[in-house]
């Protein structure tokens, strides 16, 4: 497996806190069954200010002493960026790292509570410049809770989801389990990922949500989420994805279905 999403360097945000966190993160990454891991620390104007050369510099000391401990774990450069009007600018001048530093896609982060009126301006200045935005875990946006519609739209135009592992195990609650459900149903989720903070909460596990969303999706389209389209990211390339559903289209599936039943199964209401 490949986790895109993890806030495994020390000290660069509210991820581990020290080395001997990060190594117990990788060790549980690893036996885990990830072989691979993005590190992304928050990238957040003014709160963490997390610029390309720091989070290199970090990643290659993590590399260093996960050899030392013989912990088999790959790791390459990210970060999870804030939405912010000038991030295609800051990605191409070199302050921001886009996902394993290819300037190909970027992990990006909606503020809480609101989606930014400038949002799709910024995707289209992404694009571009040709960088496909990866939205991090929209399952847990309350606006998008409430409607997901423009989140269909934005996978339309060629976005990318990231859905975290906890998310669909039911860490953060079953309201947010079962839209996070929806929106595999509707593929409108792409990638799993950890998002993991630390070796004791919001932990590095992937493995159990994989197994759900193999129970959803089946092992194919569940495989893509953690290793496929992960990899197609990691090394720049295009990655071939599912059309999404809309939402509306299921519904008048399911009212076509539930008439059909009702046709031939007249007792079964
Ligand atoms: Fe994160």
């Amino acid at each position: 497996m490949i986790d895109l999403h993890s806030h495994i360097l020390p000290g660069m945000d509210d991820g581990a806190p020290d080395w001997n966190h990060a190594l117990e993160m990788a060790r549980m990454a690893a036996a885990d069954g990830i072989r691979a891991m993005v590190c992304t620390p928050h990238c957040v104007a003014g709160i963490f200010e997390n610029r390309r050369e720091a989070v290199l510099e970090a990643v290659e000391q993590l590399r260093t002493r996960l050899g030392d401990a013989r912990i088999p774990l790959e790791v390459h450069a990210g970060s999870e960026l804030r939405m912010d009007p000038d991030l295609g600018e800051r990605i191409e001048s070199g302050q921001f790292l886009t996902l394993n530093d290819t300037g190909r896609y970027a992990l990006i982060e909606l503020p809480p509570e609101m989606i930014p009126p400038h949002l799709e301006n910024v995707f289209w200045d992404l694009g571009s410049r040709g960088v496909t935005p990866i939205i991090a875990h929209p399952e847990r946006h309350p606006r998008l809770m409430h409607d997901p519609e423009p989140l269909y739209r934005w996978v339309e135009s060629g976005a990318l989801t990231q859905i975290t592992a906890a998310s669909l195990t039911g860490r953060f609650g079953s309201r947010v389990r079962r839209f996070s459900v929806r929106l595999l149903e509707h593929r409108l989720a792409h990638i799993l990922a950890t998002d993991s903070h630390g070796p004791h909460a919001r932990t590095p596990n992937l493995s159990s949500a994989y197994m759900e969303a193999r129970a959803i999706l089946g092992e194919t389209a569940a495989m893509e989420m953690i290793e496929s389209i992960p990899r197609q990211v990691l090394e720049g390339k295009l990655a071939s994805l599912p059309r999404p559903i809309p939402f509306r289209e299921r519904a008048r599936r399911r009212s076509f279905f539930g008439r059909l039943s009702s046709l031939f199964c007249g007792t079964c209401g």
